[in-house]
């Protein structure tokens, strides 16, 4: 879906059918004739009008990008208390749980629940046909990684509404996608860039705006245009992460975003629950903030990508001995995962380990001053 170039519909706008004459009766000859044509499955929908799936055919009304002052019923002051929380839009609302609203909105859980409910009608969530959805999946946008090798692993790049982990060890390159990708999303459409925003929120004390600059040269890029429309967040714990998250919507609204980067998604988290004691807050914690990246990816439109560590299992004797953290609760939220090593000299190997469309395959790239290039591009 483009939301930047469809206006949505309201439901005043909705065409009302024209009438039709009334239906002439039918002889009786013409009535068997008309009987012998019918498709096989048509005698089903007569005899049981009702169970038809109505839903399923009925197109999804886009109003996903309206204010949240549109909902019916709302008042100015609830509107603010959702707007100032990062419930900017309807369908924000309507992909929110009451207990949600009444945490991050300070409102009273009727309210809540009763502004879900309207902000779902105006949505319109519910069934979707398969075909519709195809069509919708044909137009997603997706982000190239700059090399030829990781986008065809990729199956086009990253995409949008979705979220995509990459994991390695230190140096296998994970920072420097996310610098690339940037720069991808950023630069002008004519050099083969998204012209969009971009939010960088960084754990680690890593972005490096000089690094954005270096890459923007080989793409001939304004690297004074694309550093503006690249909003930085350090997060220096995982509160501070959490927060970031949740005032990103205003951002993400204003300044066209595209594409979120966690850079990383587990460091602080792993920093501050360590040992056995602290492990399921943390992983509950984890869960929430992958929750809230997936919602921001799919309400919003954009491609999430968090960079991940891994750990090492000394104890595992056969197969693979290094594994990404968070476990099983980082394995479910992931859409795409992807895994980093390193090659010889700057080669570094991308294994795509878990997609609900792409085959567990993997690409070589390198690491140059330019950024990631493929093994054949000389630089
Ligand atoms: N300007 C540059 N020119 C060429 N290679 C560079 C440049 N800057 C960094 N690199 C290379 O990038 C690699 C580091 O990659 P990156 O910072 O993405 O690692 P990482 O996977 O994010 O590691 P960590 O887990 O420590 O964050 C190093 O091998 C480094 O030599
Ligand atoms: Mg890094």
């Amino acid at each position: 879906m483009s939301k930047k170039e469809k206006p949505p519909k309201t439901t005043k706008e909705k065409e009302t059918p024209a009438k039709k004459p009334p239906a002439k009766k039918p002889t009786a000859r013409k009535a068997v004739a008309k009987e012998e044509k019918k498709e096989p499955e048509d005698w089903i929908h007569e005899i049981l009008p009702k169970q038809r799936p109505k839903t399923a055919q009925k197109e999804t009304k886009d109003l996903s990008d309206v204010a949240v002052n549109n909902i019916p019923g709302i008042g100015p002051a609830v509107a603010d208390k959702l707007m100032s929380s990062g419930y900017i839009t309807l369908a924000a609302v309507a992909h929110a749980s009451p207990i949600e609203l009444v945490e991050h909105c300070e409102i009273g859980e009727q309210t809540a629940k009763r502004l879900i409910t309207a902000a779902r009608g105006q949505v319109g969530i519910g069934f979707q046909n398969a075909r519709e959805l195809l069509k919708t999946r044909k137009k997603l946008v997706k982000i190239s990684t700059g090399s030829k090798s990781l986008d065809t692993l990729l199956a086009g790049g990253i995409e949008a509404s979705s979220l995509t982990e990459i994991s390695g060890e230190f140096r296998t390159g994970k920072t420097q996608i996310c610098f690339q990708l940037c720069v991808m999303t950023a630069m002008d459409k004519k050099l083969g860039g998204l012209e969009s925003g971009v939010i960088y929120i960084d754990t680690e004390g890593t972005f490096r705006p000089e690094r954005i600059v270096q890459i923007c040269q080989r793409f001939g890029a304004d690297p004074e245009q694309v550093l503006s429309r690249i909003n930085v967040g350090r997060a220096y714990n995982s509160d501070h992460q959490m927060v970031l998250v949740l005032e990103s919507p205003k951002i993400i609204k204003d300044g066209n975003v595209q594409l979120m980067i966690i850079d990383s998604l587990t460091s602080h988290f792993r920093a501050e629950y360590a040992g056995r004691g602290s492990l399921l807050e943390r992983q509950q914690k984890l869960n929430k903030y992958l929750h809230q990246l997936l919602r921001l990816a799919e309400v919003y439109d954009i491609a999430v990508v968090a960079t991940n560590q891994v750990l090492t299992k000394p104890d595992v004797l056969y197969g693979e001995t290094t594994f990404p953290v968070g476990g099983n609760i980082v394995a479910h939220s992931c859409t795409t995962r992807v895994f980093l090593r390193k090659g010889k000299a700057e080669k570094r190997i991308a294994r795509v380990i878990d997609s609900p469309h792409i085959p567990e395959i993997e690409t070589v790239f390198r690491i140059t001053a330019d950024g990631i290039v493929d093994v054949s591009e000389t630089t």
